[in-house]
């Protein structure tokens, strides 16, 4: 398979990119089920920025540097705000279908989250993601210039070296091995590569995220010697329906932006003690309080109260939450909603300049894989979104300017994947014990509070893991099932090295030997695959 541009993953970031660039040549998108099993999809909050004359970019930046903890880089933060409401209309020219206000000057019903300061959130009730996936999807479709091909996972990174040659360690992507759907490994040779897999949130027992959240992106790009920055920063969301029947259900950050609020098992709101914000404080603020409670009470959960608001603007405003809650018996308007706090977002990823280029020559990044800079220590709510469209811009100006240059590249002599004496795994087990292990590794001891202790206990157990995993890599044909656990696998070594790089609390990082910013770490944790380090270790950069 040749094309001109290689995309991996269909969320927002992946169709936004793939409408750009059709205008230049060949697009093929592989994802590894659906095309809208995507993060993107169950995104409910919606999409910040400055869109009414009640608002100002001044303070839109302000909220974003301060929820960051003193890691964002501002002058990413003042691009993004700055081409945010542009990118926003052209969603909603391409037909995504925002929930209307004429009464603010924005024409959109505008919505808050925590940590902001203004109403600026556009939303599609509390189906935002599902409503621009469907949009960009109908113009996807409608381009001939576009494939889409389902059930199709990337397995690694391409890489050649300067004459064009396969070579393991070459500098350059060319592309990717990818498993089909029919289970044969086939190599896709690209002008250009783009990872736009979306996060981690697998790694943990429990999260928000969708299955196909399994850092396969950043596993590639750190196999392939891309420098990865602030993995340590993994963001919970502190209201995940807590149900035993619930799978990763969120219940939208937008809920108390509506004015719920959190209370403990005795009904009494909390949040209060913790910041003058209240439940509007940033997340990583409200999601340690939740933490706190629960292990001081000695309680499963705490409770969303919003039946003080009217019942018909609850069910009109959150529609899915409302249908969803009730499938387990739970009326939101007349009754608490029980909640934890659940991995949610990887705030850090492959590290990217502003033009969405990572540091490998024709692999590029998007999205939740990348780490632009946007979000430093903890991402704002709704930003995340915005972040995915406008660099998808970005990176087409990028690709348009270079276009003579990048479309001359000749495509290079690839090696076939080798199989060598590989054996069929029928060994199943194998693959979901160690899954189930990791989960609960990361959950018990990478979580919201951390200790220098539990991180390396940690890394010692899934370092284990990570060897046995290699070795059925090595020795076994690869399955869908067996390429994420080594991703998962990986990519939870990865949080866990970078978070012991970091000694101090910061933002999403808060370890308890070390409870204090300190004004020296105030920099991003950069690394690289360790050169002739076991796979798995890193070196900082
Ligand atoms: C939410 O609706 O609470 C999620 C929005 C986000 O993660 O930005």
């Amino acid at each position: 398979m040749k094309c001109d541009f290689l995309i991996i993953g269909s969320g927002i970031a992946g169709l936004s990119f793939a409408l750009r660039v059709a205008r230049l040549g060949s697009v093929v998108i592989v994802t590894k089920k659906s095309e809208i099993d995507t993060a993107t999809n169950l995104a409910q909050g919606g999409i910040a920025a400055v869109l009414s004359d009640h608002d100002s970019k001044k303070n839109h930046i302000e909220d974003t540097i301060i929820s960051g903890a003193g890691l964002c880089d501002k002058e990413v933060v003042a691009l993004v705000v700055d081409k945010g409401p542009e990118r926003v209309r052209e969603l909603m020219a391409l037909g995504v279908d925002f929930v209307k206000d004429a009464r603010d000057s924005s024409g959109l019903d505008l919505g808050r989250e925590g940590g902001h300061s203004e109403r600026r959130v556009a939303h599609a009730h509390d189906f935002t993601g599902r409503e621009i996936e469907r949009a960009l999807l109908v113009k996807v479709k409608q381009n001939p210039k576009i494939q889409i091909l389902e059930n199709h996972r990337a397995i690694d990174l391409l890489m050649v070296d300067e004459k064009g040659e396969t070579e393991r360690g070459g500098q350059y992507c060319a592309g990717a091995y990818v498993l089909t759907e029919e289970r044969n490994v086939e190599t896709y040779q690209a002008k250009v590569t783009i990872l736009c897999t979306g996060g981690t949130g697998k790694v943990y027992l429990y999260t928000t995220n969708p299955d196909i959240a399994t850092g396969d992106g950043l596993a590639m790009a750190f196999r392939a010697g891309a420098v990865m920055a602030n993995m340590e920063f993994v963001q919970f969301h502190p209201t995940c329906l807590y149900h035993p029947k619930a799978k990763n259900f969120l219940i939208s950050e937008a809920v108390r932006g509506e004015g719920a609020i959190l209370v403990g098992r005795d009904g009494r709101p909390f949040m209060e003690k913790y910041d003058s914000r209240k439940d509007l404080a940033t997340r990583d603020t409200v999601a340690r309080a939740i933490d706190k409670e629960m292990k001081e009470s000695g309680v499963d959960c705490v409770f969303l109260d919003i039946t003080h608001k009217d019942k018909a603007f609850v069910k009109e405003r959150f529609p899915t939450i409302y249908a969803r809650c009730l499938e387990y018996g739970i009326d939101i308007t007349s009754e608490l909603i029980p909640v934890v706090p659940a991995a949610h977002y990887m705030c850090g990823g492959v590290q990217t300049d502003t033009w969405g280029r990572t540091s490998i020559e024709g692999l590029l990044a998007l999205g939740e894989t990348a780490c632009t800079g946007l979000h430093g220590g903890n991402r704002l709510a709704s930003n995340s979104l915005l972040e995915a469209v406008v660099f998808a811009e970005r990176a087409y100006e990028y690709c348009a300017d270079h276009w003579s240059e990048i479309s001359q590249k000749p495509y290079p002599k690839i090696e076939p994947w080798q199989a060598g004496g590989a054996k069929e795994l029928n060994e199943e087990i194998l693959i979901h014990h160690n899954w189930d292990l990791i989960r609960r590794i990361m959950w018990n001891y990478v979580g919201i509070v951390r200790t220098v202790k539990r991180l390396q206990l940690a890394k010692r157990h899934i370092k284990g893991i990570f060897q046995e995993i290699e070795e059925h890599y090595r020795d076994y044909f690869v399955t869908p099932n067996m390429i994420e656990l080594r991703n998962i696998a990986l990519v939870s070594l990865l949080i866990i090295q970078s978070a012991l790089l970091r000694k101090e609390s910061r933002g999403l990082h808060y370890l308890v030997d070390y409870p204090e910013h300190r004004d020296i770490l105030r920099k991003d944790t950069r690394f690289r695959k360790k050169k002739g380090g076991l796979l798995g270790e890193v070196e900082k950069c």
